[in-house]
């Protein structure tokens, strides 16, 4: 007989909710939890902060009591085309092997260690603390235990200096030669009034064939967000103008 308090159907008679926690908690994902446990990086996973096409975000707690956050990778649903294409230009990712399981992996890989070339850097990201198969733990970016708000849902106060903080940050990646290349009110979160970035799986070297395409597109979907926010007179040129003057007197510095 199996406990209670492992039984599927008891913990979750909803079909649906039991098929969903089946999905994300198979037996390797389980496996892997259990292994940052005995290694000290969470103690336990506490609830779910976002689910999504490509990843579940939970938070989770240390023994101490030190939140964390924890994003386990969808193997079946990602998109492992997309993320084969941006794995096979990097050296350390070239050989991995055509399949699902392989690819995202490597992905969970090159979104820890890009995550560690920002933080080295002195970008305000998530300190990634580890990664295993399709499981990374990072810091839990957040206020009294509440998860911080994505800039598409946060309360700005000072736009203008806002903007600034962008500006500056958008900068930093170039100078430590990263493209995000997913840059979006979504991979934003405003933490303390101040932008956290997130979600660095895609980011490329600056070398990369199409790092100035994704560039661009970067800094139009961060211009967008800013009119939509109230700064309707800044233009492209403008804003391309800041970035490089403060990517310019960071050199200096
Ligand atoms: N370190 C963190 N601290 C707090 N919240 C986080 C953290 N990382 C991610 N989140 C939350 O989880 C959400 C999804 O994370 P992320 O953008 O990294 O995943 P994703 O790859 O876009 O996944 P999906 O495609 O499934 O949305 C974020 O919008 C944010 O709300
Ligand atoms: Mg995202």
């Amino acid at each position: 007989m199996i406990p209670d308090e492992y039984n599927l159907s008891k913990l979750f008679p909803e079909e649906d909710l039991r098929k969903t926690f089946e999905k994300v908690f198979d037996h390797n994902v389980i496996r892997v939890i259990h292994g940052m446990a005995s290694a000290g990086h969470i103690d336990h996973l506490e609830f779910t902060i976002s689910t999504g096409k490509e990843a579940h975000v939970f938070r989770a707690a240390d023994n101490s009591g030190h939140y964390r956050a924890v994003k386990i990778y969808k193997i079946e649903t990602s998109d492992f085309k997309r993320m084969e294409d941006y794995l096979h230009f990097d050296p350390r990712f070239e050989r991995v092997k055509n399949d699902k399981r392989q690819v995202v992996f490597a992905w969970t890989q090159k979104e820890f260690s890009s995550l560690r070339k920002l933080k080295n850097a002195g970008i305000s990201v998530p300190t990634p603390l580890a990664a295993k198969e399709n499981v990374l733990v990072m810091e839990f970016i957040g206020e009294k235990g509440e998860a911080s708000p994505r800039l598409k849902d946060a309360r700005v106060k000072d736009v203008n200096k806002f903007y600034w903080e962008i500006v500056k940050m958008i900068a930093q990646m170039l100078n430590a030669k990263i493209i995000h290349g997913d840059l979006s009110e979504y991979n934003i979160l405003v933490r303390e009034q101040k932008p956290v970035i997130i979600d660095v799986g895609q980011t490329v070297p600056t070398i990369h064939p199409n790092a100035k395409k994704f560039y661009e597109r970067d800094v139009k979907n961060m211009l967008k967000v800013f009119h939509r926010m109230g700064k309707k007179d800044l233009t492209y040129e403008h804003f391309y103008e800041d970035i490089k003057k403060a990517k310019e007197s960071q050199e200096k510095n």
